[in-house]
């Protein structure tokens, strides 16, 4: 507890999350594990907590974390505890009303700018209020005035606010995860002045892009009706300055580069290349969350066009396709699973061989970095054509695995990455024709330009990595 002792001398980091950094799961054999779940933030501040000391206050939703720790409190790690884990237990109907009907039926789908699927109801409103309270409240449990807490995402909008409230003085930051929505948007959002304040109370408000910070900063223009300066990113609100910047996430990449030159990684390479390289087949690689704003079907779509097309590709481009299960306690998300088995089905039909070939080969489930990294390795191209993306990790882990230079990678518009992504092919998911050409002209690129590309994208990651962003954030606030 060195770490603790130190920190606590001085300023703490006190971490808020929804979903918490270690859960307390079943093993098929019935034991109890903790694992650490994956993702760019607790690669990002798990490291940084257990170097200062802190808490992390998150929901505890691992279906063994009460009775494994009944009070909710966790040391982490739990031999020789470094931080806290403060778990917050909530009720069915509140992650009900909290996360599945608020955070993923309204504020999801209109920041991914998916109108149609937006449902704002009443009472997941107070759910959603009544939670980001108790967070609120388990903050002042586990901090003092004179920490730093940094909260997260869009599940916790209305954190920052409740917090200042109570402590003044309290240094926060927020960090925005996914995009920010153009104001004709927020407007259909019912809760939009609340929300809008809630984040004014951080000192320091993030987010992935340039274009995101100015969108908000029209937001606050339009609906608050107070001063936010485009140039400096200064918002004037409460007789407080707060400092809307982007600071844009991204990966461990030399974790991501040493699961790709494994020599596990190198080994399940070849073996893939070289029955690639028997057929004269091209390997594209695609890895998502079951996530409609991800674009899998219309990516779907533009290789069906691509085949007609291109109708000498057929035979010979196939299409890895790996989908890890993602919040199927949401209705648009239940319903995905089968919309893409349908839609793989299809192109199968159309431009496969009866019990051969088949273009489109679709893994169900979440593949761990050392099996990613033996794929983005063997890929000829990667396609990310989300629809409209915060960031996209999977873009950059693809880039940093590119240890041989082989791999082009299509970079749908849409997704933060291609601010920095800029060597990438750009692909506009719904235009199927541009979208089928790109994919022939990325295909063209002889070896020598596709490892200059790929040089230019990893000395960017290399220097830019998920550290840094911490870095970055943690420095603006303190
Ligand atoms: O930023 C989007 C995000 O909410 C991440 O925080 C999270 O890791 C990911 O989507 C997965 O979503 P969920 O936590 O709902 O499973």
């Amino acid at each position: 507890m060195a770490a603790q002792a130190d920190a606590a001398e001085g300023s703490r980091l006190v971490v808020v999350t929804n979903r918490e950094p270690y859960l307390h799961r079943a093993t098929k054999a019935g034991h109890t594990v903790l694992r650490r779940t994956p993702g760019g933030v607790v690669t990002a501040l798990d490291p940084v907590l257990r170097l200062r000391g802190g808490t992390w206050i998150a929901w505890g939703s691992g279906e063994r974390d009460w009775e494994e720790a009944p009070s909710g409190q966790l040391g982490i790690p739990p031999r020789d505890p470094e931080y806290v884990l403060q778990r917050i237990r909530l009720s069915p109907e509140e992650v009900e009303g909290y996360y599945v009907e608020y955070a993923n039926r309204g504020l999801w789908p209109l920041c991914h700018l998916a109108v149609e699927r937006v449902r704002f109801y009443r009472h997941a409103w107070t759910a959603y209020r009544r939670v980001n309270r108790r967070f609120v409240e388990a903050i002042l449990n586990g901090s003092r005035p004179e920490d730093t807490v940094w909260s997260h995402d869009y599940h916790l909008a209305l954190v920052p606010g409740l917090l200042r409230d109570r402590r003044p003085t309290q240094r926060i930051a927020h960090f925005w995860h996914i995009p920010w929505p153009p104001a004709t948007l927020l407007r259909l959002c019912p809760n939009r002045l609340d929300i809008l304040t809630g984040l004014l109370g951080a000192d320091v408000l993030g987010f992935q892009t340039e274009d995101d910070c100015r969108r908000f900063t029209d937001c606050v223009r339009q609906f608050l009706d107070i001063p936010a300066d485009d140039a400096t990113g200064i918002v004037q609100y409460q007789g407080r300055e707060v400092r809307v910047e982007s600071f844009p996430i991204s990966i461990d990449t030399s974790l991501v580069e040493a699961a790709a030159e494994a020599p596990s990684a190198a080994r399940l390479a070849r073996a893939i290349r070289r029955r690639l390289e028997r057929n004269h087949r091209i390997l594209g690689v695609a890895v998502d969350r079951l996530d409609y704003s991800k674009g899998i079907l219309p990516r779907l779509e533009a290789l069906d066009l691509f085949f007609q097309r291109h109708p000498h590709r057929r035979d010979q481009v196939m299409l890895l396709q790996v989908v890890a299960p993602s919040r199927g306690s949401v209705p648009d998300y239940a319903r995905l699973k089968g919309e893409v088995e349908r839609a793989a089905a299809q192109v199968n039909r159309r431009w496969g061989v009866e019990g051969g070939w088949q273009p489109v080969v679709t893994l169900l489930q979440p593949l761990d970095l050392r099996r990613l990294a033996a794929l983005y390795r063997a890929a000829d191209f990667f396609v990310v054509s989300s629809l409209v993306d915060g960031m996209n990790l999977v873009a950059k882990e693809f880039v940093a695995a590119q240890v041989d230079g082989r791999g082009v990678l299509l970079l749908s518009e849409l997704a933060g990455a291609m601010a920095e992504l800029d060597q990438a092919f750009p692909i506009n998911p719904l235009d199927p024709e541009g979208f089928a050409d790109t994919l022939e002209m990325a295909i063209r690129v002889p070896p020598d330009e596709r490892r200059a590309r790929i040089a230019t994208m990893r000395a960017h990651l290399q220097l830019h990595t998920v550290q840094e962003w911490a870095e970055n954030v943690l420095a603006a606030v303190e």
